[in-house]
């Protein structure tokens, strides 16, 4: 690691642990986001080295990686919850963040931007149409390489029975053994799965099958199918004719993704 990395990845370390008087269901959530961090890091820099970026933008994948969910610890401290919907963007937390410790201030305005914007719109639903190409690869990597550790998360908490329950994970939503009639009628139209459609633990899972449709390079195709997310999550699901065509249908549109 270089010396820039190592300094980025100790300053993260170090806000972190800035955090007292935590509980210890919230010490365990802020390990978990550390962690996720850091795989998410990793992920970026894997994808930056497939897709052969320079050095600029390895910089700017890394960074944005690193620092794509800073904002989480102050979430869950000031509000309790990792849910934006009732407290607060936390991409937006992570942002001013960054700018009011002044970590990237010694970089060029292009490049501190870049950061930004990908931070800005890693949790955001879809990207918006007006951003520049270069913003465009930025956040399409990080979108991805969180996606891969959310998808390894979920798929290790879902097959392990051993976990305790975790509330951060499942959104401590009822049990169902049908699927939304509106979160299929998007899956099976080729769509992302919005979080407000979301009913029910069932209606979680098939929206993290959606999210195939929201993976952007072919190397986070082959991460997915070597790791087997789609069949952990499927092997998670009641069986019946409307849950297995909305596997197929993501199954499909994946391997021809991985073909392409
Ligand atoms: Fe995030």
């Amino acid at each position: 690691m270089q010396d820039q990395e190592k300094f980025l990845i100790a300053f993260f370390e170090s806000y972190v642990d800035s955090f007292t008087g935590l509980t210890p269901e919230q010490q365990n959530n802020f390990t978990i986001k550390k962690e996720h961090s850091l795989r998410v890091t990793d992920n970026a820099c894997e994808l930056a080295n497939y897709l052969e970026l320079d050095d600029e933008d390895k910089k700017v994948a890394f960074t944005a990686a690193v620092f794509h969910d800073i904002g989480r610890f102050k979430q869950l401290v000031d509000f309790n919850t990792f849910n934006d919907e009732v407290s607060a963007d936390h991409a937006e937390f992570a942002v001013e963040i960054l700018k009011e410790k002044g970590v990237l201030k010694n970089w060029n305005e292009e490049l501190q931007h870049l950061v930004f914007v990908a931070i800005q719109l890693h949790n955001k639903l879809s990207i918006p149409k007006k951003i520049t190409e270069r913003e465009l690869l930025h956040a399409k990597l990080l979108r991805d390489a969180d996606k891969l550790d959310i998808l390894k998360v979920l798929t290790d908490y879902y097959t392990d029975k051993s976990n305790p329950p975790n509330h951060t994970l499942t959104w401590e939503l009822p049990t169902a053994t049908k699927v939304s009639p509106r979160v299929a009628k998007e899956v099976l139209a080729g769509k992302l799965v919005s979080k407000s459609e979301v009913k029910s633990e069932l209606d979680v899972k098939i929206m993290q099958l959606s999210w195939v449709y929201d993976i952007n390079f072919k190397p986070s195709f082959e991460i997915l199918f070597s790791n087997r997310f789609l069949e952990k999550i499927y092997s998670t699901l009641p069986k019946n004719d409307g849950i297995f065509d909305i596997y197929r249908k993501v199954k499909v549109f994946a391997e021809n993704k991985l073909m392409n």
